[in-house]
């Protein structure tokens, strides 16, 4: 698979600060993979995705040593236009991502669309599409400002989708769902990799991470402590001394393990749970 991102040797550091954000970064993504970033409040999640879409330091200015490449070629090498064509990015915080200049839902969708001037009937199909596969047909001709924080950050989910972007970048999109709501995102996320999107996501929800993405990255203090697949990192109990999360499953096998069970591998998801506990508790009993 081709790498689509690399940091080489990046630290980032904003403006007025004593410390860089992001220290020595090095790795590839791989086009049509999964990223799940996790880490603690204040690691440098944000600022990872704000240095894949060009705006640290293009917007944030500040100082950057090192590169970031999309697609071979450094973020403050490509125009403006040119990144945020390849890079869909829904921020953190839904209520950043509504333009404000729209009244209803789906003018809010198809909004990105006409900026980029594509014909209108292609819009319409478009912006039905996705506002089905993002669940907010309902409320399309609702005003954007009205809606619940969960029914904003779908409508901001949507606004990105709809524009077909090679990559994504999704900083938490689910702190204001409720676990169905979740659960939805994740699925429609799921879906877009099914397309052979590369995604990036930020996100506190590790059972749904250890579910759904392929490889793990871990950042603490700016630095990436882990990466790589999502098995070996989400199931690696000394993460929990660094304030990471842990999948409950992993935690419950590692327990098994401490008790003297013998279990073929550590699950970090429900499914594998079921599977690895049952081959342990058939060997029992025969
Ligand atoms: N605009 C900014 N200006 C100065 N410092 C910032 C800015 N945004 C974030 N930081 C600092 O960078 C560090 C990483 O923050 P952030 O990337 O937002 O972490 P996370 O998303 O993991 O919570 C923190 O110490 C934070 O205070
Ligand atoms: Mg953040």
């Amino acid at each position: 698979m081709g790498i689509v991102i690399e940091f080489k040797d990046v630290s980032y550091s904003y403006p007025l600060t004593k410390e860089p954000s992001i220290k020595n970064l090095n790795c590839k993504l791989e086009k049509g993979k999964f990223y799940g970033v996790i880490g603690k409040n204040g690691s440098g999640k944000t600022t990872l995705c704000t240095l894949i879409r060009g705006f640290a330091p293009s917007f944030y200015q500040g100082v950057l040593e090192g590169q970031v490449l999309i697609e071979g070629k450094p973020t403050v090498d490509h125009g403006p236009g040119e990144l945020s064509l390849k890079i869909g990015y829904v921020f953190q915080n839904p209520f950043n991502q509504i333009s404000g200049v729209k009244e209803t839902v789906f003018e809010e969708v198809a909004f990105g669309l006409e900026n980029f001037g594509v014909p209108v009937d292609e819009i319409e199909r478009r912006v039905i599409e996705v506002m089905e596969l993002t669940k907010i047909s309902h409320i399309a001709e609702k005003n954007p400002f009205e809606l619940s924080g969960g029914q904003q950050q779908r409508v901001a989910l949507a606004s990105i989708i709809v524009l077909k972007p090679d990559i994504l970048v999704i900083d938490e999109p689910t702190s204001q769902l409720d676990p169905e709501g979740t659960e939805s995102v994740f699925e429609i996320i799921d879906a877009l990799k099914r397309e052979k999107k590369t995604i990036i996501l930020v996100e506190h929800k590790i059972d749904l991470i250890a579910e759904y993405a392929d490889d793990v990255m871990v950042l603490d203090n700016g630095e990436m402590i882990r990466f790589g697949p999502k098995q070996a990192i989400l199931s690696d109990m000394s993460l929990l001394e660094h304030g990471i999360q842990l999948p409950q499953m992993a935690i419950l096998g590692n327990e098994l393990v401490k008790q003297g069970v013998k279990l073929d591998y550590i699950p970090i998801t429900e499914k594998q749970a079921k599977e690895v506990i049952g081959r342990t508790l058939r060997k029992e009993s025969v």
